[in-house]
């Protein structure tokens, strides 16, 4: 895959690209990230990329032709995206989604956002990390990169872990313990050590099923559940409701 980023911060992504799973990532060809510095398509004299808003107000905003001039950069495009508050927001299915297409560009505004006629010329797509207003698309970007490289083949050694992540099947992650097996007397739960892994499987679906219903209990609904995954529910909630009452 690969991922191209327009931004006026590019040492923002390229730190990024040098850390961890995103690093390894590169290294065996799974993901590219190509960075592209808008500041380099500005004519002006000092890279100014921003302007004042037409109307008046507080704010800048930025300028439709260098951000052109860097997608006319890029050799192909494939499918654009702006970051954006105002965008669909990004859901596991959309990780999905997006894990299939072969090239990505992102745009980060900064700002007041970017002209008007950039969103509607230049763009596929707009995507938002959720109802709320950060600075920069770049961390919304770092995120979709993050979540669609998990999702394709070869980045992560252990694929079933991906599949067992919460929102992959519509429901949340189960419980994990790790050593020591003793917290002030807070034991981990037995079965986890048994070694019979039928019961471990199903220990942590009941788990994962009891933490959507105690957490999310809405994803439930558009989850189709089996007759054996609704009985472990059903027995999870039981014994919620009897824990409660002693
Ligand atoms: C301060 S915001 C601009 C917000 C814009 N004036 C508005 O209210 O719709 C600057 C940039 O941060 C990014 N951004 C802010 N919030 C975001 C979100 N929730 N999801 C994705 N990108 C976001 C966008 O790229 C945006 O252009």
């Amino acid at each position: 895959m690969i991922f191209n980023i327009l931004t006026i911060f590019p040492e923002l992504i390229s730190t990024f690209s040098d850390v961890g799973f995103i690093k390894r990532a590169i290294s065996k060809n799974v993901i590219d990230i190509n960075i592209v510095n808008i500041r380099e398509y500005s004519d002006n004299i000092h890279n100014r990329v921003d302007d004042k808003t037409y109307g008046g107000g507080p704010g800048m905003v930025l300028q439709y032709l260098p951000i052109k001039s860097a997608m006319d950069s890029l050799q192909k495009k494939g499918h654009v995206i702006y970051l954006s508050p105002q965008g669909k927001i990004l859901t596991q299915e959309k990780m999905n989604t997006l894990s299939s297409i072969e090239e990505i560009t992102f745009l980060c505004g900064r700002y007041e956002g970017v002209d008007q006629r950039v969103l509607d010329e230049l763009i596929d797509e707009e995507i938002s990390l959720g109802d709320y207003v950060i600075s920069g698309g770049e961390t919304a970007c770092m995120a979709i990169i993050e979540g669609v490289t998990r999702l394709t083949p070869g980045a992560i050694d252990d694929i079933e872990s991906v599949n067992q992540d919460s929102f992959q099947n519509g429901i949340l992650d189960h419980p994990h313990y790790t050593r020591p097996d003793d917290i002030g007397g807070r034991k981990v739960p037995e079965v986890l050590s048994s070694g019979d892994h039928a019961s471990i499987e199903r220990w942590r679906k009941k788990q994962a099923l009891g933490a959507t219903w105690i957490k999310r209990p809405e994803l439930l609904k558009n989850v189709k559940l089996s007759k054996e995954d609704d009985k472990l529910l059903k027995e999870y909630i039981a014994e919620f409701k009897d824990n409660e009452h002693k």
